[in-house]
This record gives structure tokens, C-alpha cells and sequence, in this order.
């Protein structure tokens, strides 16, 4: 089922089908440490669960996948939902951004969030780039929190709302 498409990218709902897929790109991408990592069973039962919205990311021009999205919280009350992970595989050609870009569009008209937000290590300079240029707004820092294998690490609280999405369109 396609949830919303731009002249670049669609995002789809993900299926058990996809979960060979799913785990291969996020074991690849968890060796940065920059996303975490589930077993193909922690997909299935997360895919299962009330207030989950789980994506693949797909190229237009080829119809392949190339990456996928995890939302929680998307029955939330205060109508803020959680962008839990990102992964894009190849990275660095611009399907993270336009994926974003039509996740937004999703999650604020259709969904009609108030507030999307995530967190991101503050050592992920390319996410933490492209959240802030979609316009993402740094709200304040987890101090060490995560301990890594060299040194404790720092997260970031990042948002946009419901506004602000819209004022970005308009200008
Ligand atoms: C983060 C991620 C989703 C971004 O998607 P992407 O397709 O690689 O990113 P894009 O190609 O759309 O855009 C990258 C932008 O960051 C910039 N960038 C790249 N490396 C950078 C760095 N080290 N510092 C600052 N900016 C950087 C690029 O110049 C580009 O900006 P531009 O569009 O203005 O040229 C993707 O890289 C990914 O899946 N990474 C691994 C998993 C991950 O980190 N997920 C996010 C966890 S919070």
C-alpha cells in the first residue's frame, strides 16, 4: 500500500515480506553504531504493534527499495509522533532528504501530527545535517548517555511542528 510518493521517491507500507531487506541495510548501518538493531523477530512483532507505521523507501525510476522508515506513536494524544529510525542504502544521493521530505508531508497531512521528533548521536554530523536543513530543530542534548567502545556518547532531541512545516512550504 503506498502511503504518499514524490517524482523521486514512495514510501510503502513495509510487510513481513520485506524483513530480510529491512535487517540486511540496518545490520550494515548499525556497524557506525548511528542506528540501533533489531533481529528479523523484533521487526515482526514491532510491525504488529498499535501506533507503529513501518516504510520502505522505494526509487521512483527503478521501483527498488532503498531504505526504510520506523514511526511510533502515530495514535499518540498529543498527536506527537516518534521518527524512530532512518536507513538508506546507497547513502549520499539524496534519497535520505527526499524521503524526509515526503515523510513530512505524510505524517503532517494525513496523519496530521502536531510534532514529529527524534533523537540522533550528536557524532552523526550527515543525519543531524540533513534533519537540520529539512528544518528540524535542535530542542537539547542527552549528555553522554550511551556508553560506546571508546567513550560515552551524546544525543540529540530534535523536532519540527506542525507550523513549521507549513510555513516552510508557504515560503
Ligand atoms: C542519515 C541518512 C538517512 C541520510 O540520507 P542520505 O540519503 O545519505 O542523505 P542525502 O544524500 O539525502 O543528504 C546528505 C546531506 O548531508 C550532507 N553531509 C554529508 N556528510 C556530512 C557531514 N559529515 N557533515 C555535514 N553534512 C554532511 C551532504 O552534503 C548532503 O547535503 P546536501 O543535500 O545539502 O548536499 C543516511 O545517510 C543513512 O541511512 N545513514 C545511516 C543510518 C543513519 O545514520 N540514520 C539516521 C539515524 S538518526
Amino acid at each position: 500500500m503506498i502511503l504518499a510518493s514524490s517524482d523521486a521517491v514512495k514510501l510503502r507500507r513495509m510487510t513481513e515480506a520485506d524483513l530480510d531487506y529491512v535487517v540486511s541495510i540496518e545490520h550494515a548501518a548499525a556497524r557506525n553504531r548511528f542506528v540501533g538493531e533489531w533481529t528479523r523477530a523484533q521487526h515482526k512483532q514491532a510491525l504488529e504493534e498499535p501506533g507503529r507505521l513501518h516504510a520502505i523507501v522505494e526509487s521512483v525510476e527503478t521501483g527498488q527499495p532503498v531504505g526504510f522508515i520506523l514511526l511510533a506513536g502515530i495514535d499518540s494524544a498529543d498527536r506527537s509522533i516518534e521518527f524512530l529510525r532512518i536507513v538508506v542504502d546507497p547513502p549520499g544521493q539524496g534519497y535520505g532528504r527526499q524521503a524526509i521530505r515526503l515523510l513530512k508531508r505524510y505524517v503532517f497531512d494525513d496523519l496530521e501530527a502536531h510534532r514529529l521528533w527524534l533523537d540522533v548521536k550528536d557524532l552523526n554530523a550527515r543525519a543531524r545535517a540533513v534533519y537540520r536543513s529539512e528544518g528540524f530543530v535542535e530542542e537539547g542534548t542527552l549528555r553522554e548517555c550511551v556508553k560506546g567502545p571508546d567513550s560515552y556518547e551524546s544525543v540529540l532531541i530534535m523536532a519540527i511542528l506542525d507550523r513549521e512545516h507549513e510555513s516552510a512550504i508557504i515560503d
